[in-house]
This record gives structure tokens, C-alpha cells and sequence, in this order.
């Protein structure tokens, strides 16, 4: 392809040493990445422009709310989601024996509901099309989790995925053009993770939108998505303004299946002031215990589990109960878009042996805040059917937005 045309060949050669050339190179990959990142913010130049010349007029949107103290930037997100509803499309491939693997939706309960949600929210969004020549990704709609339910093996999961992808490979042109850059699966299952895994070319290059976005298990930040794990139905309504019912410092009771977890429930398991329970609550003590506790309580513990991420984020955020993220290896969602240190307490594993002090000493009022802010965030942690601007598919759909611009050979 180098001609005398090309403006690469013709500076290059102009150097004379091969290290000038490198530096030219890396500077003009250097522009070029920039620019593609500027791109991808798709942020309208001119607006930007005007928008440090004269004072803007924010233009609200009733949808988003004056809400700007949770975003990092309310701007950018503002006018990236409006960009966003107006051009999405995402290709659904259609293969796949509806019957088994792929195609029908989870159900949309349970620990993994998450899942299934994705699968029949964008079904039946205006970001679906079935024209694959004007689509910006490309969705390959495997749900191990059935499959899981069926009793296969993890190895015979692996092969199954692996040959429908090769399949979908072979079928369509799409794949090869960006070798898969611009495809993604989703799954909240750790059953699909690890199933996916067998297939290196997918984990390698596709978006991920997964529940375990742990760097252990090689989750990408910047490549793939922290799908939230929401048990829905909730099992009572959202928490709010209800500050003064809060007389708990910080809660905890769950299974002890990671380091972090083991280590929390023996520091503080016998303490007076935070109600940490190793194990959980037993049903027999009545209805619901464990939900009404995230009412009664300002800080609730999220420690860090096995794999995947737990819904114990995503309740707490629900019930109205600040989020104590107690965890080194994982990526929040929608952490490009939230600022999470504005509703939740972030903290290293290391500092659980001074969790109460450092809980005690936060202020009255920036607590208060935080509280708040946790409610104004509910609407972005939680699923619907059909899916409403702003919730929780709109968020992951914009975290993929984020991401759509790869190269095409
Ligand atoms: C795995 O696949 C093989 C070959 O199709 C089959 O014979 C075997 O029963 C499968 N095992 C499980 C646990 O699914
Ligand atoms: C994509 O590339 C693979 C590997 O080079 C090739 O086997 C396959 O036929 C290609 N797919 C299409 C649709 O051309
Ligand atoms: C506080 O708790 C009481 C007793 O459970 C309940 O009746 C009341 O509605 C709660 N207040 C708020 C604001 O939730
Ligand atoms: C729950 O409590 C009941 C009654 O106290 C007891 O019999 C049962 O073993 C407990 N279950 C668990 C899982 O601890």
C-alpha cells in the first residue's frame, strides 16, 4: 500500500536514523490515538467551544435531574447519552437454537438476573437492528446459565460456545473486520465466564459485560463492562430520607467465601456498634430480617466474594444504605460515568482492621450527602421491562457506546 503518496513513507524516509523514524511513528500513533479518543468522547467540538465562551444554558433533561454532584461529568454524560438514543444500533446475530443456548431470555429473577434482563431489554429497544451493515457492535447472544441448568460440563460448555462462535466466524464477514473488537457477550453467571474462557480469541478481543470484573479473573477496565448484579424483585421498596431510622453504624452477614470476608467476620463479629454476622440470617428469626436491616443501618459492608461481584452493592444502594466497597480488585459499575466516592466509602482490604473508626469518623453531614446521593443513583441499579431511559440497560448500553469506536481492516 505505501506510495510516494503516503504521507507515513514519505517523512520516514526523510529520516535518517531508524530511531528518528520511531519517533516519528510512535508520535504520529500518538495523534492518531487522540484523536480516535476524542472521538470517542463524542462530544460535540462546537458546543465545547461555546461552552467556555458564553456561560451555557444547561438544558435539563427531566429524565436525568438535576443531579450533577454523582457524575463526572453531568455535561458530557448528558450529551453523550442524548448522542447515544439518537444513533445506537447493535446487531443481534440470529443464530443459535432458540430452544437451547442462546436465544431464549433468562428468567428475570434470581441472583443472575441481570443477565436476562440484558438479554430481553435489548430485544426490545430502539438500539436493536436488523440491518447488520448499519451496526456499530455486534451482539453474540450466548447464555451459559442455561446451559448450567441443564447439567452440561464445563468443558462441553466451552466446546459449545467456541463452535458457535467459530461458526458466526465462517457465516458473516463481521467478526474478521476488527477480529471481534466490535462484538460482545453478556453474562452474569460465572458459569459463563468461565466458559467463555476456552475461547481465547473472544476473551482477548471482545467487550465482556460481565459480573465478576475482577482483575483475578481477567477483567479488562478499559475493553470490558461491569455489568451490576441486581436481585430483583426487591424484596421491599427503596430506601430514603430516612436518616434518623438509621441508628446502626455498619452491617454485614453473608457466607465467608473469600479472604477479606473471613478476616472481617473475625475482627468484628463480636463488636457492639457494627452488627457484623458470619454467616447468613437465619430465616427462622422472621420475614425479611436481613432487607429490613439495610433500613436501620448507615453504612453497609460490601466485602469483596468469590467471583462474582455481589448484589450486596446494588441492595444496599436500593434500601438506601451507603456502600462500604471493601475490596482491591474490583471495577465498580459504571465507574467511567459515577463518581462513586460521592455515595460510597471506598476503601483498601488492608483497612478493615480500622473499619470502625474510620466509619465513626466521617462527619454527620457528609454522610447525610452521601445518603442522598445513594438515592439519587437507585434508578441506575435497577432493571425494567421494557427498559427506561436512564436504568440500568441504558447504563450498560452506554458503557458500550464508550467503547464502539475499534478499528475496521
Ligand atoms: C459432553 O459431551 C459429550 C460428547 O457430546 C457427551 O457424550 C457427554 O455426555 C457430555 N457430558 C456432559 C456432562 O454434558
Ligand atoms: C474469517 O477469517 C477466518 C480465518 O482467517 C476464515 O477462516 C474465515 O473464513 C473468515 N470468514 C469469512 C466470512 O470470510
Ligand atoms: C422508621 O421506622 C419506623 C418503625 O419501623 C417506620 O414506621 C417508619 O416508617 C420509618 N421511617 C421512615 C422515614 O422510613
Ligand atoms: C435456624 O434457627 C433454628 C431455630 O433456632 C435452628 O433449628 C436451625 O438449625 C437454624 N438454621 C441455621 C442454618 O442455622
Amino acid at each position: 500500500m505505501a506510495g510516494k503518496s503516503n504521507p507515513v513513507s514519505s517523512i520516514t524516509s526523510q529520516c535518517s536514523s531508524i530511531q528518528r523514524s520511531l519517533l516519528t511513528l510512535s508520535s504520529l500513533t500518538l495523534v492518531l490515538f487522540t484523536y480516535i479518543s476524542f472521538k470517542s468522547l463524542h462530544f460535540p467540538l462546537h458546543y465545547n467551544f461555546e461552552f467556555n465562551l458564553i456561560n451555557p444554558k444547561v438544558v435539563a433533561d427531566k429524565d436525568l435531574g438535576d443531579f450533577s454532584d454523582i457524575y463526572h461529568s453531568h455535561e458530557v454524560f448528558r450529551l453523550n447519552y442524548a448522542e447515544m438514543e439518537k444513533s445506537f444500533k447493535v446487531y443481534i446475530y440470529p443464530d443459535g437454537d432458540p430452544n437451547t443456548f442462546y436465544q431464549t431470555p433468562r428468567k428475570l429473577t434470581g441472583k443472575y438476573a441481570s443477565e436476562g434482563f440484558f438479554f430481553q431489554n435489548i430485544r426490545e429497544s430502539q438500539f436493536r437492528t436488523e440491518i447488520a451493515e448499519l451496526a456499530h457492535l455486534f451482539f453474540i447472544p450466548i447464555s451459559c446459565h442455561k446451559m448450567r441448568g441443564k447439567g452440561t460440563s464445563y468443558e462441553n460448555m466451552t466446546i459449545i460456545v467456541k463452535n458457535y462462535v467459530d461458526s458466526l466466524i465462517l457465516k458473516y464477514p463481521y467478526w474478521n473486520r476488527t477480529l471481534g473488537a466490535d462484538h460482545f457477550f453478556v453474562t452474569c453467571h460465572d458459569v459463563g465466564v468461565r466458559a467463555t474462557e476456552g475461547v481465547p480469541l473472544l476473551v482477548k478481543n471482545s467487550i465482556r459485560v460481565v459480573c465478576s470484573p475482577s482483575y483475578d479473573v481477567g477483567f479488562i477496565p478499559h475493553k470490558d463492562v461491569a455489568l451490576p448484579q441486581i436481585l430483583q424483585p426487591f424484596a421491599l421498596p427503596a430506601g430514603g430520607n430516612d436518616i434518623r431510622n438509621r441508628t446502626t453504624l455498619g452491617f454485614w452477614a453473608g457466607h465467608r467465601n473469600s479472604k477479606i470476608r473471613v478476616v472481617l467476620a473475625r475482627v468484628w463479629e463480636n463488636d457492639m456498634e457494627l452488627d457484623i454476622k458470619n454467616n447468613r440470617i437465619n430465616r427462622s428469626l422472621g420475614p425479611l430480617v436481613y432487607q429490613k436491616k439495610f433500613y436501620r443501618t448507615k453504612f453497609c459492608i460490601c466485602p469483596g466474594g468469590s467471583q462474582v461481584n455481589s448484589a450486596r452493592i446494588t441492595d444496599s444502594i436500593h434500601y438506601g444504605c451507603v456502600p462500604v466497597i471493601l475490596s482491591d480488585y474490583y471495577d465498580l459499575p459504571f465507574n467511567d460515568i459515577l463518581n462513586w466516592r460521592k455515595f460510597s466509602v471506598i476503601l483498601k482490604e488492608n483497612d478493615v482492621y480500622q473499619l470502625k473508626d474510620i466509619l465513626k469518623e466521617i462527619p454527620e453531614e457528609q454522610f447525610v450527602a452521601l445518603h442522598k446521593n445513594v438515592v439519587k443513583v437507585q434508578k441506575h441499579f435497577q432493571w425494567n421491562s421494557p427498559p427506561t431511559r436512564y436504568d440500568a440497560f441504558h447504563m450498560v448500553m452506554y458503557e458500550l457506546w464508550l467503547r464502539h469506536l475499534v478499528i475496521r481492516y
